[in-house]
């Protein structure tokens, strides 16, 4: 059966050019870095060098780069650590409405321990509104955590201008660019950012590896007690193959971001003018062309149940999704679709398509051919009502 896979938003598959720099440091290289011997100081060396071309992508300094397990991981650690050892100062927090989960579950989380936190609303798109934000900054506050890209619907966050906010008001700024880094330009200087995350698995790297950009001089401790790894922020053992994948992967990334995004935009369109021609749908998010992310396009389809349509697609090959990856199990709303207005009815019908690098026009005609039967189909038997 023909196989389209239109999930890159959950995970993307490792680039080949990925695995081949990563394989010596499975076999040959594969020295702990805090051994003193040869192969110890190869896997430091490998370390270092990827940290400063990492580094050098958001135009951070070397020593800012900690390398973590991923993107929940760097927002557990910016989070819950900006916070503890902020407390001083003050204990709250802001935040939106759309965050990952693993940004919106540290902060109740935060909230429970004695943290206050401000959920920012967002507007119909999905931006966050820069007065609101501003407004609700007060002597108290010790962090803005806004993501750049939001990982459901897409949308781009006006992040240099959240970063000017919060150097004017000196709170620290950390935002989520998951989603974003490898498909966007970010420069955290340009962008005021203090703290950021980023997961390799996104941009055609590995699994199990990511890193927390941390302003120099940034108040914080580690989450985790142990070795004196990632100067004291992160112990444990390095994931030597990881760390060099995702060197690797960024930097293909970067290179061949425009190429990337010019085509996925065209596909991105394409789909668009398709699923339109369906009666009782809709576009969430930014339309295509706006502050939005050029892979992702989130649908929505009156009297269709979105699950369902994720299982008729995939019989046929197709794997797309209704939400974020971590969502998709529970049968809970979409809190972005939500936090956007959309009425709980229409929040079940919703569907993500997120392009990568594979993507061709075929596969879209293919997409576009089954979902048409697939939303008919489902309509005829919904209870809803729907034809
Ligand atoms: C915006 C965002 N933040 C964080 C994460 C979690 O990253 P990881 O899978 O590396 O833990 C994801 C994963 O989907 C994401 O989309």
């Amino acid at each position: 059966m023909k196989q389209v896979y239109l999930d890159h938003a959950a995970t993307t598959p490792l680039d080949k050019r990925v695995l081949d720099a990563m394989k010596p440091y499975f076999s040959e290289k594969f020295g702990n870095a805090s051994s003193l011997h040869s192969f110890g100081t190869d896997a430091m060396e490998a370390i270092e060098k990827a940290r400063e071309s990492i580094a050098k992508v958001i135009n951070a300094k070397s020593e800012e780069i900690v390398f973590t397990s991923g993107g929940t991981e760097s927002d557990n650690l910016a989070l819950q650590e900006i916070g503890y050892s902020n407390r001083g100062k003050g204990n709250h927090i802001i935040t939106t409405k759309i965050e990952h989960h693993a940004v919106e579950n540290t902060c109740k989380f935060l909230e429970k321990d004695g943290f206050e936190v401000t959920w920012l609303d967002v507007d119909k798109e999905g931006f966050v509104d820069l007065n609101e934000l501003e407004k609700s900054i007060t002597g108290k506050t010790i962090l803005v955590s806004v993501m750049h890209a939001n990982n459901e619907i897409g949308t781009i966050e006006p992040v240099a201008e959240i970063g000017k906010i919060c150097k004017s008001k000196g709170v620290y700024f950390h935002t989520d660019t998951v989603q974003s880094l490898g498909k966007e330009k970010i420069d955290v200087e340009a962008m005021n950012i203090d703290l950021l995350s980023a997961s390799a698995h996104k941009f055609y790297g590995p699994k199990g590896i990511g890193f927390l950009y941390v302003r120099k001089g940034t108040k914080i401790n580690p989450l985790m007690q142990g070795g004196i790894h990632e100067k004291g922020l992160r112990p444990g053992t390095e994931n030597v193959p990881g760390i060099v994948g995702m060197e690797k992967a960024l930097n293909l990334a970067e290179k061949e971001m425009e190429k990337e995004n010019i085509k996925e935009r065209k596909l991105a369109k394409k789909i668009v003018e398709g699923v339109l021609k369906i009666e009782n749908s809709w576009i969430n998010g930014p339309p295509v062309g706006k502050k939005r992310l050029s892979n992702n396009i989130n649908l929505g389809f009156d009297f269709v149940e979105g699950e369902s349509m994720v299982l008729m697609l995939s019989d046929k090959g197709i794997a797309a999704s209704t939400g974020s990856a971590c969502s998709t199990k529970s049968l809970k709303p979409s809190h972005v679709l939500r936090a956007i207005g959309l009425q709980l009815v229409k929040c079940h019908g919703s569907l993500r398509v997120s392009l990568g690098k594979g993507t061709s026009a075929k596969d879209i005609n293919y997409f576009l051919q089954e979902l048409k039967p697939i939303v008919k189909r489902l309509r005829e038997i919904s209870p809803l009502g729907g034809k």
